[in-house]
């Protein structure tokens, strides 16, 4: 049977072992290769089960997999294997749940949120710590992670109160029409291993504040994120059944096709590789299922001739290496107009010169691992077909053997063409190409030539170029002066095969709505 996996970074196969001499046994669960990992401050974080009905359970097979430590490969953890019998469970559970849950009124649940927000808050450090050590991200972004991650439950806490239904002038005489707006119902989420909190609470926080019930499918790559989150929905006070986190490496597949084919789930929001997604549609159209899809990107990064040179230097870098390349909104192909194309070059190269690729809790680290040797592979392909064919490598390009096998030297290629791979491949990784252009009709036509449409960037002095650019690119997101876009209060969501539907922002919670239209008759005149 082919393996469809439901991330575009599919389930870590450790093939490779430490050397065991530089282990350093840190806590009794989780270690890392000679490189301190501080203790979590509250240890009941670390569970390694799934959540279903308010309980922590294993798989009914009593099957288990391993969590990894990508900087390392070093075992950290292990999750329960669920199946479709514990995932029929979890939505079982998330049904029984729903009627009390949607009764409760939106600032009922709002406070919840509130409470989840803020024991997020609080445990901000720990989460992060979870996140470095299962994702591999350095300690200062993960923590900007957890803050992000938190964002949305605050974000959607007020929401909650505020889902206003319209009241409508009637074309009938003596009818009157109103709507409201209900939740869909049981929700099942499928979040990817890049953002192993903030994927998850942009989906859950809506979906609470609608009035759904959830089952979450947590990232095989990196449960132990969502498990802590479960454990402080737990301490929040949320009722046993509406938040469910079921667990799989191996099964996802097989999760992935129970919650689409479900009859009791009414609606699916994914993140995740477009080719996925394909698939998750394809099996939910039997039951008609709402769906949210935030699928791949191939960001385009422009900048003009008249822009501040050194803010686009630092847009680009913080827009293409965040998370080392590794989000769906990373720049992945930066055009540069001909005129400041060397200047560009030469000053970002420095910058890239300057980072520290490392162990995600070492002092100084900039950037971490990718996330399993597949990645690597992927830029290791990406950088010798832009050599093959002609590009040059200016800084970087190459593996860190002596760091792991997982790590990549920050590379930045300069004399880009548009036939080459990054061009329309998301590479997902620390690799930036640098493509030169003339006109801005000659880039706009090369941004849009990408199949997928999520973020895209550009820089620019000019106020009118600022609008028409903005207007004719082809994404869900544009980042103007900018390379980071993403905040809980703004509609994140793509175009094109980069998916449909919106998270966060006013528009987040409608994606976990119905509208419900009624109509009152005979309302007549006056009796006197
Ligand atoms: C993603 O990579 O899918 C999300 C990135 C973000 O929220 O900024």
């Amino acid at each position: 049977m082919k393996r469809i996996l439901l991330s575009s970074r599919p389930g870590l196969k450790s093939c490779f072992q430490p050397p065991s001499h530089r282990f350093r046994i840190v806590t009794a669960n989780y270690a890392t290769m000679g490189h301190t990992i501080p203790e979590l401050k509250d240890k009941s974080l670390f569970k390694q089960q799934a959540f279903v009905n308010g309980q922590w359970i294993d798989a009914k097979s009593g099957k288990k997999f391993e969590v990894h430590d990508p900087s390392t490969g070093k075992l950290v953890g292990t999750m329960p294997e669920m199946d479709k019998t514990d995932c029929e469970n979890a939505i079982a559970a998330a049904d029984a749940a729903l009627p009390e849950w949607r009764r409760l009124t939106g600032r009922q649940r709002g406070r919840l949120l509130h409470k989840w927000f803020d024991l997020m808050t609080e445990h901000a450090e720990d989460i992060a710590k979870l996140i470095t050590l299962e994702n591999g991200k350095p300690f200062a972004d993960a923590k900007g992670e957890a803050t992000y991650a938190a964002s949305f439950f605050e974000w959607f806490a007020e929401e909650a109160p505020r889902s206003y239904g319209d009241t409508i002038p009637a074309s009938v005489p003596g009818n009157r029409v109103y709507t409201v707006k209900e939740p869909v119902g049981v929700c099942g989420l499928i979040t990817p291993w890049n953002f192993p909190a903030a994927m998850i609470t942009r989906k859950i926080a809506p979906a609470l504040a609608a009035g759904c019930t959830i089952v979450s499918k947590s990232p095989g790559e990196t449960p132990l994120t969502a498990a802590a989150l479960a454990e402080l929905s737990v301490r929040a006070g949320i009722p046993k059944g509406v938040v469910n986190f079921i667990t799989a490496l191996e099964n996802t597949v097989e999760i992935g096709n129970t919650l689409t084919s479900s009859q009791t789930i009414r609606k699916v929001s994914f993140t995740g590789s477009t080719n996925v997604g394909k698939l998750l549609m394809k099996q939910s159209s039997d039951t008609l299922k709402k769906l949210s899809f935030e699928l791949g990107g191939n960001a385009p990064f422009i900048v003009f001739d008249d822009a501040d040179l050194e803010n686009a230097v630092n847009g680009a870098i913080a827009s293409k290496f965040r998370s080392s390349g590794q989000t769906c909104v990373c720049a992945n192909r930066i055009f540069v107009q001909e005129g400041i194309y060397d200047d560009f070059a030469q000053k970002f190269a420095a910058k890239v010169r300057d980072f520290k690729v490392g162990y995600g809790y070492d002092e100084g680290v900039t950037h971490g691992p990718l996330i399993h040797e597949r990645a690597i592979n992927k830029v290791v392909d990406h950088v010798a077909d832009a050599e093959k064919n002609g590009a040059k490598v200016v800084q970087g390009g190459k593996k860190i053997p002596e760091l792991g096998p997982t790590f990549f030297q920050p590379t930045v290629i300069t004399n880009m063409k548009p036939s080459m791979k990054i061009m329309s491949e998301e590479t997902f990784g620390p690799v930036a190409g640098l493509f030169s252009f003339k006109t801005e009709k000659e880039v706009v036509d090369m941004a849009n030539q990408a199949e997928v449409g999520l973020a895209g960037y550009f820089y620019s002095k000019d106020v009118q170029r600022c609008f028409r650019v903005a207007e004719a690119i082809e994404t869900g997101m544009i980042g103007i002066n900018t390379g980071i876009i993403s905040d809980a209060a703004a509609p994140f969501g793509g175009v094109k095969y980069s998916g449909f539907g919106r998270e966060g922002s006013k528009y987040g919670i409608e994606e976990y709505q119905i509208i419900k239209t009624v109509t009152v008759g005979g309302i007549g005149d006056l009796q006197s």
